[in-house]
């Protein structure tokens, strides 16, 4: 079976493309390199032993993508690409749209002329917004996202839905992630945020390398035990893990599913500060700082139907993130930069 995975480059994107070749898969990587390196390409090689197929393109362009399916014969598809600053997605909303949703059509109506209608999407636990009940199962409603990022993930979920209605061929697999941190165990591929990290674990590596000189932790006020917010890290390598088990799942023409991918435990900010700092041999200096708009306070899953119907259940615990975490980061201190 041939996967094409969009985003191949990127953090979930190269790690997951690790695991397919490993478990056989023959991989055609798409990605414009926006935020990512090539370099990453070569690691996942390294790591393999095995070889892929790279192109350099973006999603928006149809008649790239179209040579590019009409070429390679694709079976199905796991679309990473897209934009994911929550922040950066408020000051540019028409960036976020453009790039995550018309990226999104163009991709499918190529798939569809190609006659692949096979989609595993990258969804995330952002939809769920302030969760109705927690651990969060798959029947929990769809809440009001705070950004347009969130909203990207909310619509894209419908459109690839709709088209499942429109046309029973197209099977959509709906991947929600939790927290995905954690680094490859070689540590040769993990996440390389580009200027100053928005998410917890980048930041607290970089202060704990010594390029940040101390975390903020966004508030200690909330109704968790410590006070601080608490969410569901998962290991990135268990959530590739996830999407080679959801292309076994694919392969029975499942219709619509929706998975939540998280580990079901709950880590406040500075459990895993604790963690960090046990992975890396030394106290990672921490403030208290005010709560940073649009943040929830706890945020975990119930992953018990991708174990039920996938087979899959996350392995590593917070200590491992951390030491693949530490180790990806002191390993390689620029990211994939010299
Ligand atoms: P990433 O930025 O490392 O990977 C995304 C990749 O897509 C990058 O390599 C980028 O260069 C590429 N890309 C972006 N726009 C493109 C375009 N128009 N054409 C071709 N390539 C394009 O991010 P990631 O953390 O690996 O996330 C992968 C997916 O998972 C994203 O869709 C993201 O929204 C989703 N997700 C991520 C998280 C998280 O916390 N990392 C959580 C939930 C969902
Ligand atoms: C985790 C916890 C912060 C940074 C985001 C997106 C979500 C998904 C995953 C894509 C929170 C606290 C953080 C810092 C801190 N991405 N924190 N100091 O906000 O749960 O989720 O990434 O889909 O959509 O919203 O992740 O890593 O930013 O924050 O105290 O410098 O760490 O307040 O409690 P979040 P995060």
């Amino acid at each position: 079976m041939k996967i094409l995975v969009t985003g191949g480059a990127g953090y979930i994107g190269s790690h997951t493309c690790v695991e397919l070749l490993d478990a056989g898969y023959e991989v055609v990587v798409v990605d414009n390199l926006y935020n990512a390196s090539a370099k990453s390409i070569d690691r996942i090689k390294e790591i393999t032993g095995r070889d892929l197929t790279f192109y350099e393109a973006d999603i928006l362009d149809f008649d790239k993508m179209d040579e590019i399916f009409a070429k390679e014969q694709v079976d199905c598809v796991i679309h990473f690409a897209g934009l994911k600053a929550v922040g950066e997605s408020v000051a540019k909303p028409l960036e976020y749209y453009k790039n995550n949703i018309n990226g999104t059509l163009v991709l499918c109506e190529v798939m569809r002329k190609n006659g692949c209608k096979n989609i595993i999407f990258s969804s995330s636990a952002t939809v769920y917004g302030d969760p109705a009940f927690i651990p969060i199962t798959e029947e929990c409603p769809k809440g009001t996202p705070t950004n347009p990022y969130g909203w990207t993930k909310h619509m894209i979920e419908q459109i690839l839905t709709d088209f499942h209605t429109a046309d029973s061929e197209w099977n959509v697999i709906l991947l929600r992630y939790f927290n995905p941190i954690g680094a490859h165990k070689s540590g040769l591929i993990g996440e390389d945020p580009k200027g100053i990290p928005n998410n917890l674990l980048p930041y607290v590596a970089q202060v704990a390398i010594g390029k940040l000189p101390c975390l903020g932790v966004f508030g200690d006020d909330y109704d968790t035990p410590d006070g601080t917010g608490v969410r569901d890290y998962i290991h990135v390598v268990d959530l590739a893990v996830g999407h080679v088990k959801a292309i076994n799942k694919i392969k029975e023409n499942p219709g619509v599913k929706i998975y939540n991918l998280g580990t079901g435990n709950g880590y406040s900010v500075l459990d895993v500060v604790k963690a960090f700092s046990k992975a890396c041999g030394h106290e990672v200096p921490y403030e208290i700082k005010p709560r940073r708009p649009g943040d929830i306070s706890t945020c975990y899953a119930d992953a018990s139907l991708a174990k039920k119907e996938l087979g899959w259940e996350a392995q590593y615990g917070i200590d491992e993130m951390c030491a693949d975490s530490w180790r990806w980061q002191s390993m390689n201190p620029n990211g994939y930069d010299d």
